[in-house]
């Protein structure tokens, strides 16, 4: 038996893109750890060599990992706790995808498990079937999430109180390591009725097939019983038991509520517990561990305290800021303890995903060679005439690009312009221009943005591109109030590659910010210097808020930016709209900043296929961009929600210029960096 859907599609992209690492963390040790593994570390305790664990922000698609990921000793295990409230049909092809590239991606000893629920857990134990094979079913395990509550107990059927996880291994034999847990009271009070002269409880076996000499061994040891018949039967101690082993059941383990510590605001955040005793049953230490829709970390983060490696990919910008944080308390935790950790870093697959959605990257299509000039030979006859193979290339490139344009249109809600020359599209009495799609907006572009507008007397535009080139902003800004223009300039963010959330129209598309940090330069001592945080804003558009308000249903509210401050607006049943401020200050936007007082030191190098094939060997290549090393950061948590405005001194071992970069991630985890010149000594 097979399912199938709409559109079921059994070819897997499976090219080798090159991630773009964004940062690197290493909270730094006070001093190289003096053991066997010191080699790994630099004189600052940083991590130099191994395995650096990776949090990615991206959904999993394409073989991007598969090097690494083999060169690691392969994937271990997976856990992955997809969304699955979205609705069966398109859950299930968006799963089925991913599901095939894990499987590719998991070593032969290796496990998956997929959480779901019983809105999902039909089709996903069909799906594993095929993709896994049904051989390789292991359980379906019952996890009993809390005690009826609420609506839940009340409703007309039984309460839902569970959530399932599908288990498989890859092949056979796999890692195993059965998992107990401590006996009830009541189990021990009912069991272990027995108590000897010590105090220990115990309670009476058969003897089982022991030989005369083993029993005698046993008698001195005290395992012995002796019944009245004159039968003897064994002593299992209480103490020396494993426990009660782990079925399908799991009702011991609480979910994550209000008041626990490990609470990190994430809506659908997993216990630890739980995760423990899924990478203790099905992993050993050093294994590499993956949770490809990771949201809060939960499973990176038990894998990080159990001594294991791991890779956490989350599409969500919010998920991995939130993931982040919580590592970089899990090194702090571990570094006070004086234990171990290893360094991990921030990648997406950013600009080089954006060239292969687009095609643009394309210099192998039609057997062209890299520089794109292989053959002018005349090849195609259209519309009348030859066209080239460089003149076709370049037309299906146009195409593909006027496609995605056509898709990041839909996902900001604009309608497209037929001939408007330079604008794709308008939207709400605004136009809507695009930036290119391989380069970060930058000055020139800006230029022409007012050039264009004063052509058509227009007055109000946005700007959206993936990247805006550092600096720009405020001054273009300033620039373009100036000639009388309101000009948005807005983020397009990683979701306009799911299509899901395009057609739901969940994108949102964010502000640009601000950052201004000032050197403060010791007095007495020249080379050392500290960074404060002095402004961060967030642009905004003119009028949104009045728009939003008018469109907004009675007894709904929305949140939204306006004059650089944060607002709430809402509609009661009567329609009258109340407007509630939410960030008072700069500095409540900003949840996170790190100083690297180095930045151009760290190139970012990338591995490139040497040949068209994707498959053979690689180079490794300078992009022209650098790593952000996060040497110090501050950052709100739960239980506190101070930030220090100012760095910890940095020392610099020579005088002279440097580059120091400062990243700021705002609430809803957008982040902004700007570069910093300073002069030591
Ligand atoms: C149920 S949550 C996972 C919770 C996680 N186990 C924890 O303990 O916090 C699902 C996550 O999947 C992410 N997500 C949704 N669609 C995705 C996709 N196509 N690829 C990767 N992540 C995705 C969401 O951003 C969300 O964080």
């Amino acid at each position: 038996m097979e399912l199938v859907w709409n559109g079921k599609n059994r070819e897997v992209c499976t090219t080798v893109l090159p991630f773009q690492s964004l940062e690197h963390v290493d909270e730094p040790r006070k001093t190289a750890p003096e053991s066997p593994q010191f080699s790994l570390f630099d004189s600052r305790g940083r991590q130099l060599k191994g395995w650096t664990n990776k949090l990615i922000l991206s959904s999993l698609k394409s073989g991007a990992l598969r090097r690494q990921i083999e060169d690691a000793g392969g994937l271990k295990l997976i856990y992955i706790g997809p969304p699955f409230d979205v609705g069966a049909d398109s859950f299930i092809s968006m799963i089925y995808e991913r599901l095939i590239l894990m499987r590719d991606l998991l070593a032969e000893d290796g496990s998956i498990y997929v959480h779901c629920d019983w809105r999902v857990n039909a089709f996903i134990r069909q799906v594993m079937d095929e993709v896994f094979g049904r051989d390789f079913f292991k359980n379906e395990i019952t996890w009993k999430r809390q005690p009826p509550r609420g609506a839940r107990a009340v409703a007309s059927q039984y309460a839902r109180t569970s959530d399932n996880l599908l288990f498989y291994t890859r092949d056979k034999p796999y890692i195993w390591n059965p998992q107990f847990r401590k006996y009830s009271e009541d189990y021990i009070k009912s069991k272990f009725t027995n108590m000897d002269a010590g105090g220990r409880r115990y309670r009476v076996g058969d003897i089982g097939d022991y030989s005369a000499k083993s029993i005698e061994r046993l008698r001195a040891e005290g395992k012995i019983y002796d019944y009245p018949s004159g039968k003897v039967g064994l002593k299992r101690f209480l103490d020396e038991q494993k426990g009660e082993v782990i079925s399908d059941i799991w009702s011991d383990i609480p979910e994550v509520n209000a008041m626990a510590i490990e609470r990190l605001a994430y809506p659908t955040q997993k216990p630890e517990a739980l995760l423990e005793r899924i990478i203790k049953a099905s992993s050993n230490e050093g294994d590499l561990v993956a949770d490809f829709f990771c949201g809060s970390g939960t499973c990176a983060a038990v894998a990080e305290k159990l001594g294991r490696k791991w890779i956490a990919t989350d599409l969500g910008k919010f998920a991995i800021h939130t993931t982040r944080k919580r590592f970089i308390q899990v090194q702090r935790e571990r570094k006070e303890a004086g234990r171990n950790f290893r360094a991990f870093e921030v990648l997406n697959l950013g600009r080089y995903e954006r060239q292969h959605y687009t095609g643009i990257d394309s210099s192998q299509a039609f057997g062209m060679t890299k520089d794109g000039g292989a053959t002018n030979d005349p090849v195609i006859s259209t519309e009348g005439r030859n066209l080239t193979r460089r003149e076709m290339k370049q037309r299906i490139l146009q195409q593909k690009e006027r496609e995605f344009r056509a898709l990041i249109l839909r996902a900001y809600k604009a309608q497209p312009l037929k001939d408007a020359g330079f604008f794709h599209g308008k939207n709400a009495g605004r136009l809507v221009v695009i930036g290119p799609i391989n380069l970060p907006v930058g000055r020139l572009f800006v230029e022409e943005v007012i050039t264009e507008c004063r052509k058509r007397g227009a007055v109000r535009v946005d700007v959206l591109a993936f990247e805006f080139e550092m600096g720009l902003f405020p001054a273009a800004l300033d620039e373009a109030k100036a000639k009388g223009i309101d000009l948005a300039p807005k983020y397009i963010p990683a979701e306009v590659f799911d299509k899901r959330a395009v057609d739901k129209g969940q994108v949102v598309f964010h502000d640009i910010s601000f950052v201004e940090a000032t050197p403060r330069y010791d007095q007495k001592d020249k080379l050392t210097l500290q960074i404060e945080l002095t402004d961060f804003s967030v642009y905004y558009t003119q009028g949104a808020a009045e728009a939003a308000a008018a469109s907004l249903k009675n007894g709904k509210s929305q949140i939204m930016c306006e004059q650089g401050r944060l607002i709430k607006i809402s509609k009661d049943q009567n329609g009258v709209t109340t407007r509630q401020t939410l960030t008072k200050h700069w500095t409540d936007w900003v949840d996170y900043w790190a100083v690297d007082f180095d930045y151009m030191r760290r190139k970012e190098i990338i591995m490139v296929p040497k040949n068209a094939d994707g498959e053979s060997d690689f180079e490794e290549r300078w992009t022209g961009g650098y790593i952000f090393e996060n040497e110090w950061q501050s950052f709100r948590t739960r239980k506190n929600r101070e930030l220090e405005l100012i760095s910890a001194p940095q020392a610099y071992e020579r005088p002279g210029r440097y580059t120091v970069a400062v990243k700021v991630i705002d609430i809803f985890g957008n982040d902004t960096m700007t570069l910093v010149p300073v002069h030591v000594g």
